[in-house]
């Protein structure tokens, strides 16, 4: 059957239906191939935080994938313009319409664009999704850095494990004008910067974030850590740190702040202490992701920490 569709910015009267397809989509594509499709749970109404999330911080730049005659949505794709970069968040086909060619025609478009501004598109892909990681391939995108994705029931008394070392030295952040800050250590890094994200967690007017933060006696930045402690995305990041240590006092006391919740977060697998001690704490692997680019980037150094939620790579 041939599919006929159009593309236009996705709009605030789509939320609900933008809901519905993520659900959707990832429900049946993670059931029919691995029978997983539970982990999304049995509801849409959590993945209204993703449109909400991405029209606050970037208003007007999500694709919708629409059907010609019915109008009906057959696609999303969240796209994130930054400083260094444009970022590609969560892409999904409405199940009965995928191996189409939708997914494809709502990434190029973001490939031209960033092309045509000389600047990479970048992006984290679940390599237990064979569908998306093939289809970011085609369009060129080359892997650069392996995640995996970590569980961790944290129990209401506290994880039982000590505090590394550098724990009790993490605080939060609160003050907006610290996202410049926070930016700029990102971009020092980890060779991206995206200041708008940071004030965006830290106005905390849309999702429920916490910001945390290691400094050196002297008052430099060691690393800091995005928590979401919104019920439809309890994960951690984004974050980076300069080494192995100073990621695992943030990921300690970020997750003592999340006791009797169960949040998500990527490690580098080349973190291999780091991914060690997660275990100690009884973190599970859960899910494998790749970073994943289009175009040269930078350089980077230290340990980051993406996220889904908004997208980083
Ligand atoms: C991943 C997903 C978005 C792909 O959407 P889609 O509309 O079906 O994709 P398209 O039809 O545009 O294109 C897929 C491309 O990948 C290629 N592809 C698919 N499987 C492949 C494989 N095993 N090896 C090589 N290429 C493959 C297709 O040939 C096509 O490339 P082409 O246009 O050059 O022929 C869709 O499967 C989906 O919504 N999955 C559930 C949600 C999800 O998991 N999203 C990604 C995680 S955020």
């Amino acid at each position: 059957m041939n599919l006929s569709f159009t593309l236009r910015p996705l709009v605030p009267s789509d939320h609900e239906a933008a809901a519905r397809l993520l659900h959707r989509s990832l429900v049946t594509w993670y059931q029919s191939r691995l029978g997983q499709g539970a982990r999304f749970g049995d509801s849409h109404e959590p993945f209204r935080l993703f449109p909400e999330v991405y029209a606050s911080l970037d208003p007007g730049q999500a694709v919708a994938a629409v059907d010609a005659d019915s109008g009906d949505l057959l696609g999303v794709c969240f796209v994130h313009p930054r400083e260094t970069h444009v970022a590609v968040g969560i892409v999904a086909t409405s199940p009965e319409a995928q191996g189409r060619g939708v997914a494809r025609a709502m990434v190029s478009p973001v490939l031209d664009d960033a092309r045509r501004r000389g600047l990479p598109v970048r992006l984290v892909s679940s390599l237990l999704n064979l569908d998306s990681f093939s289809l970011y391939s085609r369009l060129g995108f080359v892997p650069h850095t392996f995640y995996q994705d970590l569980a961790i029931s944290v129990p209401v008394a506290g994880l039982a494990a000590a505090p590394p070392q550098g724990a009790e030295r993490v605080h939060s952040v609160t003050d907006v004008a610290e996202a410049a800050r926070l930016a700029d250590f990102e971009q020092a890094w980890q060779g991206i910067r995206r200041e708008r994200d940071y004030a965006f967690f830290l106005r905390n007017q849309v999702g429920a974030w916490d910001v945390w933060a290691l400094e050196d006696a002297a008052g430099a930045l060691e690393g800091f850590l995005v928590a979401s402690q919104h019920p439809s995305c309890v994960m951690l990041g984004p974050g980076v740190a300069r080494d192995e240590a100073t990621a695992a006092a943030l990921l300690w006391r970020a997750l003592d702040a999340m006791r009797g919740l169960s949040p998500v977060f990527l490690v580098p697998c080349a973190a291999a202490g780091l991914v060690q001690q997660c275990y100690a704490w009884g973190a599970r692997n859960v899910e494998l992701h790749a970073a994943q680019a289009s175009g040269p980037i930078s350089p980077s150094r230290g340990i980051a920490f993406p996220t889904f939620l908004p997208e980083t790579g």
